[in-house]
């Protein structure tokens, strides 16, 4: 009998802000593979016995291919064991869950989606940044912040000219470039910026600033990956 794949949303890093159904299917699966954004503490729902299955990416390294988790995916399914594929925030942004979910599909696997609590939108709540206001935004857009490096460039003419809130994700690498952009294509320089490090975890850090200054600000409290960038005017309610 063949099993199942449940495509899981972690939630932002808290391990309360697990969905009630994300934590079942932890509970009940046989193996767990899970990213390296994921919170650990997330691994104690699961059962002793289950199969804990690391296949984190870091940014410069890739210790497991996508086509290997694919395939690992299908064959633990094929074996008839219930598999939780353990993604930060939720698996349809930026998760390669959708990717993942029609390879299953189409290896006759049975998949379901348990939807996450993004970081996007999570992560700037933590530090009391609302990604809509009626002062500010009435739209908000998340943005894949590195995908020069995937050789596409993004369009930042119509990037710069959206009045709603940007939330840049995978974007601390390329700062620079994404501020540069916004800028050279009608930004304001003083448009509020903030970048949330480690959002909902006990090491979160936040800092505030503009696009011209909030480079310097990152430097000065050595905020790195991951993080979020925020542009807009919601970023000036980034608590004090
Ligand atoms: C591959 S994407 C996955 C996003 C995830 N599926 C989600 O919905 O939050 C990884 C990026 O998400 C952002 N991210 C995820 N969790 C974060 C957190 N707790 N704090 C800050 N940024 C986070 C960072 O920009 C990181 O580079």
């Amino acid at each position: 009998m063949s099993g199942l794949v449940s495509l899981v949303g972690a939630g932002p890093g808290s391990p309360d802000l697990l969905t009630l159904r994300a934590r079942d299917r932890i509970e009940r699966a046989d193996v767990i593979v899970y990213d390296r954004l994921v919170n650990p503490e997330l691994l104690d729902f699961a059962r002793p016995d289950a199969q804990r299955i690391d296949v984190g990416k870091s940014p410069h390294h890739h210790p497991v291919k996508q086509r290997e988790i694919n395939d690992l995916l299908a064959r633990l399914a094929k074996d008839g064991k219930r598999v939780v594929r353990l993604k930060s925030g939720d698996p349809f942004v930026f998760g390669r869950g959708g990717e993942e979910r029609a390879y299953l599909r189409a290896q006759g696997v049975e998949v379901e989606v348990v939807p996450g609590i993004t970081s996007a939108i999570a992560g700037p709540a933590a530090v009391g940044i609302p990604v809509t206001h009626r002062d500010f935004a009435s739209s908000f857009h998340v943005i894949a912040g590195h995908r020069k490096r995937e050789g596409h460039e993004l369009d930042w003419a119509n990037i710069a000219g959206m009045e709603g809130t940007l939330v840049f994700l995978m974007g601390m690498e390329s700062l620079g470039r994404i501020v540069a952009n916004l800028v050279a294509n009608g930004k304001p320089a003083d448009t509020p910026v903030a970048v949330i490090q480690w959002a909902t975890r006990e090491n979160q850090r936040a800092v505030g600033g503009t696009l011209e200054t909030i480079e310097r600000e990152v430097d000065a409290a050595g905020l790195g990956a991951p993080a979020l960038i925020v542009v807009g005017g919601v970023a000036s309610l980034l608590d004090a």
